[in-house]
């Protein structure tokens, strides 16, 4: 599966050695690291702000790609860009302007991308195709690592993969939840060239994280 990136979603790694566990998998192969912020308000759970995504941001060279489960988003992403977010990805429900949301990323200096929950139409990231350079297909419900993915979600990944080609525009697709060796030959074939990965990078201690990323990309 040539040009497929894998972003290891930090949500599964272990907190007590998180500037390590990044650097561990950026040195296996990753190529984004994926971190998910949620407010216990749009999902129903916590995890990092600014603050320890500053802490860690050190870790590695390799982009940042920061997922906002919060709302409202705006009050926060100029801070989020100085911890050092290199992709800020927001859901449109999550504040009542989205393209003046994507604006604002911008003018921050960071690249922005689109979010879609399962119930979210494809309709929701068309309207902005031209503003933003990624749309993540979320494949579970938001909020929890190691879920079961959402096969439902295959045709709204096509229809994005046709939306983006005919836009002529390098928007990256990238999809989370439930991305394993199993399903991500699927969400690939559907027209994915970004895989997030919690559960499926973070099994078998550090001397695995290789053979699990590779395995993500069809290596194995
Ligand atoms: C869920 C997060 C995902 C999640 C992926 O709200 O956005 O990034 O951590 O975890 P896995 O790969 O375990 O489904
Ligand atoms: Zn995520």
């Amino acid at each position: 599966m040539p040009n497929v990136r894998v972003a290891p979603s930090i949500l599964s790694a272990d907190f007590a050695r998180l500037g390590q566990e990044i650097a561990d998998v950026a040195a296996a192969g990753a190529d984004f690291i994926h971190v998910d912020v949620m407010d216990g308000h749009f999902v129903p759970n916590l995890t990092v702000g600014p603050v320890v995504l500053k802490a860690v941001r050190a870790a590695t060279r390799i982009p940042f790609d920061v997922h906002l489960m919060i709302a409202p988003v705006d009050p926060y992403i100029d801070e989020f860009v100085a911890a050092g977010a290199d992709i800020l990805t927001v859901h449109p429900e999550a504040g009542p302007h989205l393209h003046r949301t994507l604006q604002r990323i911008k003018a921050a200096g960071a690249k922005c991308g689109v979010a879609l929950n399962p119930a979210t139409p494809a309709a929701a990231a068309l309207e902005v195709l031209g503003e933003v350079d990624l749309v993540l297909v979320m494949s579970v419900n938001p909020g929890f690592g190691g879920q079961t993915f959402i096969a439902s979600q295959l045709a709204k990944i096509e229809a994005l993969r046709r939306a983006i080609d005919a836009s002529g525009r390098a928007v990256m697709l990238e999809v989370d939840g439930g991305v394993n060796p199993d399903t991500a030959p699927k969400v690939v074939k559907a027209g994915a060239d970004v895989l997030v990965a919690g559960s499926a990078v973070f099994r078998g201690g550090k001397s695995a994280y290789g053979p699990n990323i590779a395995a993500l990309k069809g290596g194995k």
